[in-house]
């Protein structure tokens, strides 16, 4: 893999033609550390939100080997290249081969559920394994979340009482998991999650073994800044130690977009300008879908080869290189006044969910990848409050 020291010395370089994912490995990694060593329980890396080897190698290499899949893919990618990694099947909707060959061939002994038609698909799927660890999902209000998962999954609570009974006899360890939706703002949702979690345990007489809190931590963009993720770990530390029945619970978490959006970013160039409008060569049905319908705004550093730009900055929204016209990212873009055809833009924090959704509609596709070593546009883990917490200070 190519390294450069910045973006800028690619372009100096190369001019790349088509967009480039600059990968930062590192900045996985530093995420990886401040989570292992300040949540209090066990980490398993969400490995959809990225899926390059390179970000999974530098989460791996903190010390995370405890991974969640959604799917029969990503069994097989993490399976073998990782040897003591633990892979938990926590997508609650599974298809029967996907479960029988991720128990048989990738040794997966975890799974989520959210009803009893799903149970039954585990256990026959399985052969009526006796060595299952089973997780009902739970649905929990996403109130606060830019990416809402309980319309989709999850069982109401109050049918997840009968949902455990039914597991507890076929389950070495039973456990509930929830997802309070992909960035979360507001810390207060992992709590109002966890009361609702005590309640099902009170009422249902069952001791559960795990509570997995599932993703949603947030990662920080110019229009997205959430509260400190220390306060997140704060509210789930605290809740679960004044709820007593969840205090003897192991607790887990599944995040992807808080450890990997440092990650990578995306180089573009701009292909054209129209007023405040700039094409550039990567767009929605690429590795910006999120600055597309769900109005995510990148942070972006401009990059022209003389390094000369006008003081004075302008509000810009860009178009994608399709010819569709929801290939628009509205932004607004924060860059020099005088940005023109040829210049380049590195956009920042496109490490979750960026290049792995990239489409090849109209042909336009680019998988060439660099590694960066200098620091992301924009971090949460890049002040001396969050550097001593890495350290576990
Ligand atoms: C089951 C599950 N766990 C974890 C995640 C990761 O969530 P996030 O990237 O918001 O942390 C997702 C995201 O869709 C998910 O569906």
């Amino acid at each position: 893999m190519e390294l450069f020291s910045s973006a800028r010395s690619l372009v100096q370089m190369h001019e790349p033609d088509r967009p480039v994912t600059c990968l930062r490995p590192e900045m996985a990694n530093r995420a990886a550390t401040y989570f292992k060593n300040r949540f209090p329980g066990k980490i398993l890396y969400a490995v959809k939100a990225n899926p390059r080897l390179e970000i999974i190698d530098s989460i791996y290499n903190s010390g995370i080997n405890h991974f969640e899949i959604a799917s029969l893919s990503e069994a097989e990618l993490l399976y073998g290249r990782y040897p003591d990694c633990r892979l938990s099947y926590m997508h609650p909707i599974k298809s029967r081969g996907s479960i029988r060959n991720s128990y048989f061939k990738y040794g997966v002994r975890d799974f989520a559920l959210d009803s009893l038609d799903e149970l039954n698909k585990i256990l026959v799927s399985t052969d009526y394994a006796e060595d299952l660890n089973l997780f009902v999902r739970l649905a929990v209000p996403n109130d606060y979340a830019e990416f809402n998962l309980s319309q989709k999954f999850g069982a109401v609570p109050s049918n997840v009482g009968q949902i455990l009974s039914s597991i507890r006899p076929v389950s070495k360890k039973i456990g509930v998991c929830f997802h309070v939706g992909s960035q979360c703002m507001s810390p207060s949702s992992f709590s109002s999650a966890l009361k609702i979690v005590g309640e099902i345990i009170c009422s249902s007489n069952l001791i559960l073994d795990i509570v997995d809190v599932g993703g949603g931590f947030p990662s920080i963009y110019p229009n997205l800044a959430p509260p400190p993720l220390d306060d997140y770990l704060q509210e789930i530390r605290s809740t679960k130690e004044r709820i007593s029945v969840l205090n003897k619970c192991e607790i887990w978490a599944e995040p992807g977009r808080a450890l990997v959006a440092e990650g990578a970013s995306t180089l573009v160039r701009v292909d054209h300008r129209k007023d405040d409008h700039l094409y550039i060569n990567d767009g929605t049905y690429g590795s910006l879908f999120d600055a597309g319908f769900p109005g995510f705004v990148f942070p972006v550093k401009p990059i022209r080869k003389d390094g000369k730009f006008s003081a004075s900055l302008l509000s810009y929204s860009f178009f994608g290189p399709t010819c569709d016209g929801l290939d628009y990212m509205k932004g607004p873009f924060i860059l020099p006044e005088d940005m023109k055809e040829g210049d380049y833009i590195e956009i920042g924090q496109t490490g979750a969910y960026g290049c792995t959704m990239r489409t090849r509609f109209n042909g336009f596709y680019s998988d060439r990848t660099v590694v960066l070593t200098d620091l992301p546009i924009l971090s949460m883990y890049q002040n001396s409050a969050y550097e001593q917490q890495i350290a576990g200070g």
